[in-house]
């Protein structure tokens, strides 16, 4: 996939297959987890034919089996397991849809979940995924704007990893034609984030200018298109330097490498009185720098703390010094500054009717090619280690994706010995019955 004006050269480092046909074996993720065969008797399709004297089961009373990524524990990848649930096939509440998973967002906020760092996630054993996009497969009565076959994208505070979900109508939003399923999965949360970042709070207008953290990440991009529907706003974004030619393109006006330079240097080089608005999703000492940054009139929007994350284990010493490091300052400094600072947060966005505007919006601007998700990649439930390790490395440009469907055999590489041991049959979710949380679980909770 390519945003329109990328360079194939820049391309080079993505891993490029979103759909099973741009898979080849070089392209292969190293770590490939094999699938186990579902058990002949948990199959719908495998079923013994009924004895002719046998009770009928109802179709909908029949069992199905679902595929789902669970959080089983707090800690490193591993946590993260594909299970097979067998299942009644849900029942709808009234307001309710049942929504057959195409494709899912991996979102930053889903490390930091593993991790027991995100706060809005349930306690595990949980399946993660708060965006996905699908077909409705059923609908309730009372629901009359959707009906089954529609393309939606669907969001839900988690739960989203796995192939069947069910979600309140009004969070289901149908999909332009146009829209890819890997795409639908990419806009709500990143350009949510952004746009209510930029439109609700920081009221970005022509002429200003804006400093994009991550700007080759997913709410980085989405916030780069964004500022280009505006007249000449001036975006200053940081990234790793080899990404630099793709977010360029992708309309980050200057682009800087936090790595090996002090990116407040490289910006008042460019622009000695600062920048109009910060986007700060590193929390610690960045906020400082951003906060400093800070043109009179200024906004700073503080909405992630990605300095807490150095790999795939949660790391103390970096949680306790991006803590210490937090900005504080009292509110009459605030005032003889003339700067302005928030927080924003779309997990606690309660307001409905703000929601569906804003996803109406976003898709409008999607409609009229003002914008659209770059997908950096897309891996297989199997392959989700692969995808999170992608983040964790700082390799992607733009959207991790995950895909439900198995992956096909011709895509699979030789099979390793210990390979496969993230995947399991789970009887025991069984009519939505949790599983016992680990120990791990409940030793991070205690
Ligand atoms: N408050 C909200 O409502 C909200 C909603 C969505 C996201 N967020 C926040 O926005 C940020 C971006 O989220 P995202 O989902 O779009 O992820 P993302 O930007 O795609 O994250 C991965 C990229 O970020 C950069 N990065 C910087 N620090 C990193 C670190 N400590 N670990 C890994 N990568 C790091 C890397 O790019 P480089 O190679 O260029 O460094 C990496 O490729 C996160 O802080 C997230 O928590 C907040």
């Amino acid at each position: 996939p390519r945003l329109p004006g990328s360079h194939p050269a820049a391309e080079q480092q993505q891993r490029p297959h979103c759909a099973s046909r741009h898979m080849s074996g070089e392209e292969a993720p190293t770590q490939q987890q094999q699938v186990e065969q579902q058990q002949q008797q948990q199959q719908p399709d495998g079923d013994p034919p009924a004895a002719s004297d046998a009770p009928q089961e109802p179709e909908e009373e029949k069992p199905i089996s679902v595929r789902a990524l669970v959080l089983t524990g707090y800690g490193g990848y591993d946590k993260v397991r594909l299970q097979v649930k067998t299942q009644k096939k849900p029942r709808l509440q009234p307001g309710e849809v049942l929504v057959r998973v195409k494709a899912c967002g991996l979102n930053f906020a889903e490390l930091l979940g593993r991790q027991g760092l995100y706060e809005l996630l349930p306690a595990p054993p949980v399946t993660m995924g708060m965006e996905g996009s699908g077909l409705i497969e059923a609908v309730a009565e009372d629901v009359k704007d959707r009906k089954v076959g529609d393309r939606v994208i669907a969001l839900s505070r988690s739960g989203m990893w796995q192939e069947l979900v069910v979600v309140p109508a009004n969070r289901t939003f149908p999909m332009p034609e146009q829209m890819s399923f890997p795409e639908g999965a990419a806009l709500p949360i990143n350009y949510m984030t952004a746009y209510m970042m930029l439109f609700e709070m920081a009221n970005v207008r022509p002429g200003k200018s804006v400093l994009v953290h991550m700007a080759a990440g997913g709410v980085g991009i989405a916030a780069t298109q964004l500022c280009q529907t505006v007249r000449d706003v001036t975006v200053f974004g940081t990234a790793s330097a080899s990404k630099h030619e793709t977010i360029a393109q992708g309309g980050v006006t200057h682009p800087i490498d936090y790595r090996t330079k002090d990116y407040v240097e490289e910006i008042r080089k460019i622009s000695p009185k600062g920048v109009d608005i910060v986007l700060d999703p590193l929390g610690g000492s960045d906020t400082h720098k951003g906060y400093s940054l800070l043109k009179p009139m200024g906004m700073l929007v503080v909405f992630g703390a990605a300095n807490c994350v150095t790999g795939q284990k949660k790391n103390l010493l970096a949680m306790a010094k991006t803590w210490y490091n937090q900005l504080s300052l009292n509110t009459l400094k605030l005032m003889q500054a003339n700067k302005a600072i928030s927080g924003f947060h779309l997990g606690y966005v309660t307001d409905e009717e703000l929601f569906a505007r804003t996803m109406r919006s976003l898709i409008e601007l999607y409609r009229q090619g003002k914008i659209k998700p770059r997908i950096d990649s897309c891996f297989h439930f199997e392959e989700v280690t692969d995808a999170m390790k992608r983040m964790h490395e700082r390799q992607n440009i733009g959207k991790v994706i995950l895909l439900p469907e198995p992956k096909k055999e011709e895509e699979k590489p030789e099979p390793k010995a210990e390979e496969g041991k993230n995947v399991e049959q789970n009887e025991a979710a069984v009519d939505g019955k949790k599983e016992e949380a680990t120990e791990e679980a409940e030793a991070e909770k205690n």
